[in-house]
């Protein structure tokens, strides 16, 4: 049993200034909550010339980022620096060394998320998530832990905020390259807003979240997407026209025949909960042979949100090492099975002549499949 718990925070940009501001700030409440103390050992960044909130140290900050993972009195390391090189090496780093993880990065998870549990695993250490898959819907617990006695059948929605406002920017009447330019001075895309306009960040949401709703080694690079670049503004008014808004979803079914997933802009009803999405909001929508329908949404991305789910995860790890429990139980993720093929799906969909490139969201399909494995 632990009495106090060190924690090593990995990067300190948008969602890490967050986590350490909370961690530091909020310190009374978060160890109420936990039962346990701890200390916020250091903080990794890679500029050391930026300016930092005040409540955080100075002497706390390193540019060794191995020596964070290394210190043996660091026990939670918290990775928050995003992307499959510095922080793929670092967190494997930890894990090794049985330090439980807590991290937001949906490429990793995508990527590696099925070796990176076997390592978790192995070393019975904690690797939690809930950050990386739509920002502060808690879509990771829902579905491994308040789901965990009942069969999933199928997991939809819209989890790309830098798609949605540049769609619901192009529904005003912008063009893409303005509306891609509107949401960039939000603060709702990127720099670089490739990952997300391409359909690659949420093919790595939905890999995760196959992950956790199948218990699949599903990785991100095998999920069959499109990504929103070549929808034109005609698109979005003719769609419109029809009674139909285009959105991004993302989308994995479980059927006899296996596991289909997909990621596209498709046609979404104007009254369906996919539909009514602006800006950095997330819809979640989960079948559950028994639980029937469960619709989440939230906000999708921004540093506040995030950390919010960051800090849940880390209030249940300091909780675990305040109670002397490990980690081995952890649910339909724990030893995820090989069989990692996915098909595509859309094309099962119906399309109008108007717009045929796009299919029309049709929720009867995961009707469909439920009935038939309810009826197996
Ligand atoms: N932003 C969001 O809305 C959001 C939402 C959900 C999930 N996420 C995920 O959260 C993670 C972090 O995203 P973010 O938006 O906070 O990123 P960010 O603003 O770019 O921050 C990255 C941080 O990592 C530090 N860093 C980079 N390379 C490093 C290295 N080699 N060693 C030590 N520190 C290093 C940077 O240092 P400097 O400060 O010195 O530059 C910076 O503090 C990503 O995995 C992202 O996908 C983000």
């Amino acid at each position: 049993m632990k009495t106090t718990v060190g924690v090593g925070l990995l990067g300190c940009g948008t969602v890490g200034s967050n986590v350490a501001d909370r961690l530091q700030r909020e310190r009374d409440i978060i160890e109420r909550r936990s039962g346990v103390r701890y200390e916020l050992r250091a903080i990794a960044i890679q500029d050391s010339l930026k300016r930092r909130s005040s409540a955080l140290e100075r002497r706390l900050f390193t540019r060794d980022a191995r020596s964070v993972v290394d210190d043996p009195h660091v026990d939670l390391v918290i990775e928050v620096i995003g992307g499959t090189t510095d922080a793929a090496e670092l967190v494997e780093r930890a894990l090794e060394r049985g330090r439980h993880v807590v991290t937001a990065n949906k490429d990793l998870l995508g990527e590696q998320g099925p070796r990176l549990q076997a390592l978790a695993a192995s070393r019975r250490a904690a690797l939690r998530f809930e950050g990386a898959v739509a920002g502060a819907i808690p879509i990771v617990r829902t579905l491994g832990e308040a789901l965990a006695g009942d069969e999933i059948l199928s997991v939809a929605g819209v989890v790309n905020g830098t798609c949605t406002a540049i769609l619901s920017a192009m529904e005003e009447g912008a063009g893409f390259d303005e509306s891609l330019a509107r949401a960039q001075r939000l603060g709702y895309a990127e720099a670089d807003p490739g990952n997300d306009v391409e359909g690659v960040d949420a093919a790595h949401k939905i890999a995760v979240i196959a992950q956790l709703a199948f218990g699949l080694a599903v990785i991100s690079p095998r999920i069959a997407r499109t990504g929103i670049s070549s929808v034109t503004q005609r698109d979005v008014a003719r769609a419109r026209m029809l009674g139909f808004r285009i959105r991004h979803v993302a989308a994995v079914l479980r059927t006899p025949d296996g596991v289909l997933a997909e990621v596209a802009p498709v046609l979404v009803a104007e009254s369906h909960e996919f539909a009514r999405t602006a800006d950095a909001e997330n819809v979640v929508q989960v079948v559950a042979r028994d639980a029937g329908r469960l619709i989440l949404r939230g906000i999708g991305a921004g540093g506040a949100a995030t950390a919010s789910a960051v800090l849940g995860d880390v209030v249940t790890v300091l909780h675990a090492l305040g109670q002397g429990r490990g980690f081995d139980l952890r649910g339909r993720s724990n030893s995820l099975e090989t069989a990692s093929r996915t098909e595509p799906f859309f094309d099962r969909l119906s399309r109008t002549v108007e717009l045929p490139n796009y299919a029309i969201w049709d929720d009867a399909l995961t009707n469909v499949s439920m009935q038939a494995l309810v009826n197996a």
